[in-house]
């Protein structure tokens, strides 16, 4: 497994296995199980996913050291706030077992209560993580869904910078004004939606691609963001695709390739816009 460093020192594997929509119960712990059998080593859920508990579950079936794995959660948007975070962490903290969290973030920056005061629900919300984070409860911190405008205004108020931004990316879909600004001021960038929910495999350019590394669409996909620099977070629940979206490592995108897949614009954001989220 290559690993990435954030800004802190924290080592935080190249790729990971998402777990959005995975149910919690046997298909979340067969998936978890199997991805760290696969060779994954970052596992990312949320609150919100309703399976940090079969998270932790699988983690202990597949009998590799807790502390071998780089477990990622999110705050959800109905408990931002300075209290309710540390409540809520507490809570995650419990589902997901051990005494920390590798890396936790604030799920979207713009809960749909909070339209009108999403900088001093930010403000305190962070007040929260940067705590957790001089506790030692957390070994990083980070956001999700930030764009540019929202991590102005957190750098501009925080004391402890974000190690992680995670937002959608994809081939069709490179938010490069974003990951630039993160770049910029050291923030790592993850990937979700990485093969674009698995809508996008008919695309020529991506077919394309496919053919001319002898690799599979979600795989060219996956390479596509470790080229960018980004932490791709593929989710299956199927193990032959666990080991498929796993199996990057031995090839790179020639520049022609990437030039190609850069000029895929028929696929766009799948999911919801952060300053617009219904939720
Ligand atoms: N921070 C956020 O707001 C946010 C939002 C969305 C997602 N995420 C995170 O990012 C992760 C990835 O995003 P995502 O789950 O939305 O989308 P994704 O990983 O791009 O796509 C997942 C879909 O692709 C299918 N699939 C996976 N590998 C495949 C393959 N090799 N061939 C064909 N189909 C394949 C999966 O089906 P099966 O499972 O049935 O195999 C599933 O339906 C999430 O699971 C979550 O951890 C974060």
């Amino acid at each position: 497994m290559n690993y990435k460093t954030l800004y802190n020192g924290v080592k935080i594997p190249e790729i990971g296995y998402g777990t959005y929509k995975t149910p919690a119960g046997d298909i979340c712990e067969n998936g978890v199980r199997t991805a760290i059998e696969t060779g994954y080593r970052l596992i990312d859920t949320a609150a919100f996913y309703g399976n940090e508990k079969s998270v932790k579950d699988g983690i202990i079936d597949s009998n590799i050291c807790r502390n071998d794995i780089f477990i990622t959660t999110k705050l959800w948007n109905d408990d931002h706030g300075y209290d309710n975070t540390l409540r809520a962490f507490e809570k995650s903290l419990e589902n997901l077992g051990g005494d920390y969290i590798d890396l936790y973030l604030i799920h979207w920056p713009v809960p749909l209560k909070h339209r009108d005061d999403w900088q001093n629900d930010i403000k305190d919300t962070w007040r929260a993580f940067e705590r957790l984070y001089d506790e030692k409860a957390v070994r990083a911190v980070g956001v999700s869904n930030f764009l540019p405008h929202h991590l102005d205004y957190l750098l501009a108020n925080a004391n402890v910078m974000p190690m992680v931004n995670q937002i959608e990316i994809h081939v069709g879909y490179p938010e490069t004004e974003t990951v630039n600004y993160c770049k910029d001021k050291g923030i790592a960038v993850e990937a979700w939606a990485p093969i674009a929910k698995a809508k996008a495999f008919d695309i020529p350019e991506i077919k394309h691609v496919a053919e001319t590394t002898g690799k599979t669409p979600a795989q060219v996909l996956i390479r596509w963001c470790i080229d960018k620099g980004v932490i791709p977070l593929p989710k299956s629940v199927t193990p032959e695709r666990i080991v498929e979206n796993f199996n990057v490592s031995d090839f790179t995108l020639s520049e022609e390739e990437m030039r190609i897949l850069d000029g895929v614009t028929d696929i766009g954001r799948l999911g919801s816009h952060p300053d617009d989220c219904r939720f």
